[in-house]
């Protein structure tokens, strides 16, 4: 039998290195990786979230969007119980109304979309999660997140409406509301107004630290919700900030948030990391819709490994302190996790 010493490359020579810490060791096979693995993604750290549209049997694709669709309640239905099966805990319902006008009212209307579809999913896939989202820039015929009064947006008549939207959601069942307008002081309007009207065990999931973000972009697309003109920056965060992300979650957690959100993701490590360390709250964060068209993209045209890359990045997201990563990629993400 040949030495050990006799299969090293014969052109290579080497001092004998006293090494008593060789990191290698821990990475030498899949099971070694595994047994030391800091992070560990699951299925249940993902929810799903999804786009209700009017009518019956429709299933659009949204074309920046590869794998995501506008969906009637029976197709959401479906695709409820299909994600409990991938082994998901929850969906994230955003809804596109038949009409919209300047207040967003069908944003509290109990026959619209969202509603319609907490009722249906409730009734027909017992047990998964129904979060909804709040914000009226879906709603509103302008495209902006509120009321417009003297060409800004109103705040505390704003949180009446939004308000109203919650309690409409929360009628239809909703398990989680999830305000994502960034207006002032509507987490303790929502609170106090689910638990006047008996819905004090609705959690809410409050959009803390939303961020004036490019990558919101194929969103807009997917739920028809591009202002029709100016930008949200009277309202949103602007990227430079983190001091500001924590006041903005600490005012929350004080109006009564029980989850908080950080969003988008991938930009904004630091901030998850930070809220997570200083709160130590359930803390979520939103991958949204620009970083899973980017990932497409590139996968589309063979750039990237997208399983790969995909799973690379959740692990990013978690691994920064997020408890809940709401994502595009929930249901893919957990077949590969299964
Ligand atoms: C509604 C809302 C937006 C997103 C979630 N809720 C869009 C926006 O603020 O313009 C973005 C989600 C995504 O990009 O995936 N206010």
């Amino acid at each position: 039998m040949p030495s050990k010493a006799s299969n090293a490359h014969p052109h290579v020579t080497h001092a004998q290195l006293d090494l008593r810490r060789r990191p290698r060791r821990l990475r030498r096979s899949a099971v070694m990786r595994a047994l030391v693995r800091e992070t560990r993604l699951s299925p249940e750290n993902f929810l799903h979230p999804l786009f209700v549209v009017p009518g019956e049997g429709q299933r659009r694709e949204v074309g920046s969007m590869p794998g995501v669709f506008q969906l009637s309640v029976d197709e959401i239905v479906r695709e409820a119980a299909a994600a409990k099966a991938d082994g998901l805990l929850g969906v994230l319902l955003f809804g596109l109304p038949d009409a919209k006008d300047p207040v967003g009212s069908a944003a509290y209307d109990p026959e619209a979309p969202v509603q319609s579809a907490v009722r249906a999913i409730k009734r027909e896939v017992p047990g998964i999660l129904v979060v909804t989202d709040v914000c009226l820039c879906e709603y509103t015929s302008h495209g902006h997140c509120g009321i417009i009064i003297d060409d800004e947006i109103a705040n505390d008549p704003t949180v009446e409406q939004l308000a109203r939207s919650a309690l409409s959601h929360a009628a239809a069942g909703a398990d989680i509301v999830a305000p994502s307008d960034m207006m002032d002081g509507r987490v303790g309007r929502i609170r106090e107004a689910l638990d006047n009207a008996g819905f004090s065990q609705v959690a809410i999931m409050s959009y803390a630290a939303k961020y004036c973000s490019a990558f919101y972009g194929p969103f807009r697309e997917a739920a028809d919700s591009t202002p029709a003109f100016g930008d949200r920056r009277s309202h949103q965060m602007d990227p430079a900030n983190v001091e500001e992300a924590l006041r903005e979650v600490e005012l929350d957690l004080d109006e009564g948030a029980d989850i908080v959100m950080v969003k988008p993701a991938l930009a904004y490590l630091d901030v998850i990391a930070r809220v997570k360390a200083e709160f130590g709250v359930p803390t979520a964060a939103y991958h949204v819709s620009g970083e899973y068209a980017m990932l497409k993209a590139a996968a589309r045209n063979g750039w990237i490994d997208e399983p790969r890359a995909m799973m690379e990045t959740l692990t990013s997201i978690r691994r920064a302190g997020a408890d809940i990563i709401i994502t595009y990629y929930a249901r893919e993400a957990a077949r590969v996790l299964a």
